[in-house]
C-alpha cells in the first residue's frame, strides 16, 4: 500500500464526517457548476476524490443517472455506500489513486474538490492532465476546487499545492478553455475559513491531424 493509501485509509477508518475540515454538508458551489453547464441528466459524471462526500447524493436528487465516484480509499467508498444505502447501486465505485486511473470511457463532467491539490510533484500533475484529457468527452467540462494561494498549506495533515486562477488556467488552458473561476471560503465544523479556488474549463476539441 502506498503512504498516501494507508493514510485516508485510516483517516476514514477512525473519524466522523465532522472531524474532515473538508466537510460540507451540501455541496453548493459544484452544484452551481453542474447547473451553469445544463448537464442533461444523462450526462456521465465523475466525482474524483470523492470520498464520503454528499455530492453523490446531491446528484441523485437532482436526477443524473449516470454518475461515477473515484477515491484512493476504499474505505471510504464503503462510508458512502452505507450512508446512501439502496441508492448506492445506481452508482459507480472505482477505488483507485487517480494517477493509476486508466478510464475506459469518457466523461461529460469531471469534479474534483479537494483532490487534485494533493498531487504536488510535476510527474503526478502531469500524469492527472493526460488522465483528464483520456477521460473527458470532447466539450467536456471539468471543475476543479483547490486550496487557494489564501487558504491552508496542508489538509488531512498532508501537503497541498495551492493555486490561483491564474497558475490552474495557466496549467490547463493547453487543452482546454477556460470557463468560469470562483473563490469560496469554506468553513470547516470547527468553525475556522479555508480558501478555495474552483475554476471549470471546456475541453477543447482534438487537432484534426
Ligand atoms: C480533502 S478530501 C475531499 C473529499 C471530497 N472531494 C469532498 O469535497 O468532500 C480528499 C479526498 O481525496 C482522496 N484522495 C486523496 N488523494 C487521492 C488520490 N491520489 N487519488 C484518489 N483519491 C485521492 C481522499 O481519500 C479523500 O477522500
Amino acid at each position: 500500500m502506498n503512504n498516501h493509501k494507508t493514510h485516508w485509509e485510516n483517516i476514514y477508518e477512525t473519524k466522523a464526517e465532522s472531524d474532515f475540515s473538508w466537510f460540507q454538508p451540501y455541496p453548493q458551489t459544484s452544484v452551481d457548476f453542474i447547473n451553469l453547464f445544463k448537464l442533461p441528466k444523462t450526462a456521465s459524471i465523475i466525482d474524483i476524490g470523492g470520498g464520503d462526500s454528499h455530492l453523490a447524493d446531491a446528484l441523485l436528487e437532482l436526477g443524473y443517472t449516470d454518475i461515477t465516484v473515484l477515491d484512493i480509499s476504499a474505505t471510504s467508498i464503503e462510508r458512502a455506500k452505507a450512508r446512501l444505502g439502496d441508492k448506492a447501486t445506481a452508482i459507480t465505485w472505482i477505488a483507485s489513486d487517480i494517477v493509476d486511473f486508466e478510464p475506459h470511457r469518457k466523461y461529460d463532467f469531471w469534479h474534483d474538490r479537494a483532490a487534485f491539490h494533493f498531487l504536488t510533484t510535476e510527474i503526478q500533475i502531469i500524469k492527472y492532465l493526460a488522465i483528464v484529457k483520456q477521460g473527458i468527452s470532447p466539450g467536456g467540462h471539468l471543475v476543479l476546487g483547490t486550496f487557494s494561494d489564501k487558504g491552508p498549506n496542508k489538509c488531512s495533515g498532508l501537503d497541498v499545492k495551492q493555486y490561483t486562477e491564474a497558475s490552474m488556467s495557466a496549467l490547463f488552458e493547453k487543452d482546454f478553455k477556460r470557463i468560469k473561476c470562483v473563490e469560496e471560503t469554506h468553513v470547516t465544523p470547527f468553525s475556522t475559513q479555508q480558501n478555495f479556488v474552483f475554476c471549470s474549463f471546456q475541453r477543447t476539441p482534438m487537432p484534426i491531424l
